[in-house]
């Protein structure tokens, strides 16, 4: 099925496959939302022989309770995933504790190149959404490699880390995470930029509510809202929530829902950066990026922007020249 074809919610919800690359517990947790909000098939690869098959089988068993007739199909075999709407690519190594995720980056970029090529090969009309780390250059290294239109390679990141904003908001002022919006932008890193001006209880800017140095406390706090969860942890990283906001991304394009959310997505001169995946906000439908919003931006708001999108670009570089001139196929 060609995702033209999506644009018809007639087809929907019983023609959508989504195949996710990676069952580890991103990928497996996301396969979980995805059929049990009655979203579409899924088939979940991973190279481990068995764990994909052991896991669809698994969520095969709960259907007869949660009530959907979804179908998971576990598999090793690329081919499987031929004809999908849209490619969900969490495979690679998670962080341990004390590794940043730029520590990820080599590993990490021969698995995502292996898989955004194979994907495309079966699927050549898909969308692909990269989910792993450090996933603005690994969404670059993907696009590069599969030379897709940009408007259908996106990686997920804003979504998760507005998320925990709101949920730091919601804590610090006991209100209803109902109420409250929040919105993250630049890299999923250190430096990504947390835009207080832009997150609300009900439409009331949070700078309204809280101090300057409570502000400052839960901008950190989301920072390193994923270090905190695998410090805590300490055997892997976060998943209920990359999932959930990867599952969000998912129903956007498969539902055409043309959702303005953060997504790490191609600059070509928006906020002044060119040729590079980092997070701002987008409209989500069924043909990818419809068109990326340009907030007005305060001097250091836009200073921290382009200091995130300098770590990005470095690392970009930096993997760029240790996998050769070809990252298309890297030795
Ligand atoms: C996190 C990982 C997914 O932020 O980057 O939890």
């Amino acid at each position: 099925m060609s995702s033209a074809s999506l644009a018809n919610p007639n087809l929907l919800p019983h023609s959508a496959r989504v195949s996710i690359v990676g069952a580890g517990n991103v990928g497996s947790t996301l396969a979980q939302r995805i059929v049990e909000k009655n979203l579409a098939d899924v088939v979940l690869l991973d190279v481990i022989a068995g764990r994909p098959q052991g896991i669809a089988l698994d969520l095969q068993e709960a259907q007869a309770i949660e009530r959907h007739d979804r179908h998971v199909l576990g598999t090793n075999d690329y081919a499987d995933t031929a004809g999908s709407d849209v490619v969900v690519i969490t495979a690679g190594i998670p962080r341990k504790p004390g590794m940043s995720r730029d520590d990820l980056m080599k590993t990490n970029a021969r698995i995502v190149i292996e898989a955004a090529g194979q994907s495309i090969a079966y699927s050549p009309d898909a969308i692909l959404i990269i989910v792993t780390n450090p996933l603005d250059v690994m969404t670059y290294l993907a696009w590069q490699a599969t030379q897709l239109p940009p408007q259908r390679m996106m990686g997920m990141a804003g979504i998760l880390d507005s998320a925990r904003f709101q949920a730091f908001i919601a804590m610090e002022l006991g209100v209803s995470i109902m109420e409250v919006t929040a919105l993250v932008l630049g890299g999923h890193g250190d430096l990504m930029v947390p835009l207080p001006r832009y997150s609300t209880v009900n439409g009331v800017p949070v700078t309204e509510l809280l101090s300057a140095e409570t502000i400052d406390r839960l901008v950190d706090r989301t920072r390193n809202g994923g270090a905190e969860v695998v410090e805590l942890i300490k055997t892997g990283g976060a998943y209920f929530a990359p999932a959930s906001a990867a599952c969000l991304m998912v129903e956007a394009i498969l539902f055409d829902q043309s959702r303005l959310l953060p997504i790490a997505t191609y600059l070509q001169g928006e906020y002044g950066l060119n040729d590079i995946f980092i997070g701002v906000p987008a409209r989500l439908g069924c043909r990818g990026i419809e068109s990326i919003l340009e907030l007005s931006l305060t001097e250091t708001e836009q200073a921290a922007l382009r200091v995130s999108a300098d770590s990005v670009r470095k690392n970009i570089d930096s993997i760029t020249t240790m996998l050769g001139d070809t990252p298309g196929s890297p030795t």
